[in-house]
């Protein structure tokens, strides 16, 4: 059994090459639209998103991001913010700054996030969301004029992909390591080892970017590296989880 849109959600790929065709006006009000359409802890609606049309300053966020530049080449850069700025700006006297807040606030602005990479893909369109963003996250935050209870997570480009560059669909976990019954489970060693080896079939044969290696070989070496130790004083900086 499938429909139409899980279809569209299994065939998903991230896309990094794209077309210099822009988005019609159109396809952004609607693909926003669709962003506001997210549920929303307690209705608190506290997520913010930051288009980015001015070409200077998407220069700038491609070098913090660790010059990706497929910022500056997609039609469109938008930055998800976290944001209980408005709240505050309402109620001045908000107990803000709790790690409840950052929760919601975090799983909110994903959740609406995913809404647009949706959106987007059921028009046509390709996505890649942008975690280096938080590599230079006080520069990020300056450049964007971000006030206090404001939190940027991540940034998305969006465009038509280049037809050239058609990226194949990366090979999951199986599902067994993923969804359990009842009760979490330990890891099936037996399962995890398939899958190194899929993982490693696909790295050696995708079409770009070929290299040797499996899944679980790469966790040490990416959770170490990409450390942000940074993080936790920008976050109370900016207002957030001091409580
Ligand atoms: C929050 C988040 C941040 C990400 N940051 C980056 C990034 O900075 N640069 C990049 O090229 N891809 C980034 N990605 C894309 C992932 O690398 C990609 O989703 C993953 O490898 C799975 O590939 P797929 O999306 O093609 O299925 C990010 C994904 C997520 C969810």
């Amino acid at each position: 059994m499938h429909n139409e849109t899980i279809d569209l959600l299994c065939k998903h790929r991230s896309i990094r090459k794209y077309q210099q065709q822009p988005l019609k006006l159109e396809q952004i009000e609607l693909i926003l639209k669709a962003a506001q359409s997210v549920s929303s802890s307690n209705f608190l609606q506290c997520s913010t998103i930051i288009r980015i049309t001015d070409m200077i300053r998407r220069k700038k966020l491609a070098h913090y991001s660790g010059d990706q530049n497929y910022i500056t080449q997609a039609p469109e850069f938008w930055v998800f913010c976290a944001d209980f700025n408005r709240h505050y700006q309402i109620e001045p006297g908000l107990q803000l700054e709790k790690a409840e807040q950052l929760l919601l606030g975090c799983i909110d602005t994903a959740i609406m996030a995913q809404n647009v990479v949706v959106a987007a893909e059921s028009l046509g369109l390709g996505a890649v969301y942008i975690g280096g963003l938080r590599n230079n996250i006080d520069k990020v935050t300056e450049l964007l004029a971000i006030p206090k209870y404001v939190l940027p997570l991540f940034g998305l480009c969006i465009g038509y992909p280049d037809p050239a560059d058609n990226p194949e669909v990366k090979p999951r976990l199986p599902k067994e390591l993923v969804i359990f019954k009842n009760q979490y489970q330990p890891i099936n060693r037996n399962l995890l080892k398939q899958y190194d080896e899929q993982i490693n079939n696909y790295y050696q044969h995708r079409s770009t970017n070929q290299k040797v290696g499996g899944w679980s070989d790469k966790i040490a070496k990416i959770i170490n590296q990409e450390n942000r130790d940074f993080i936790l004083a920008y976050l109370h900086k900016q207002g957030w989880i001091t409580k």
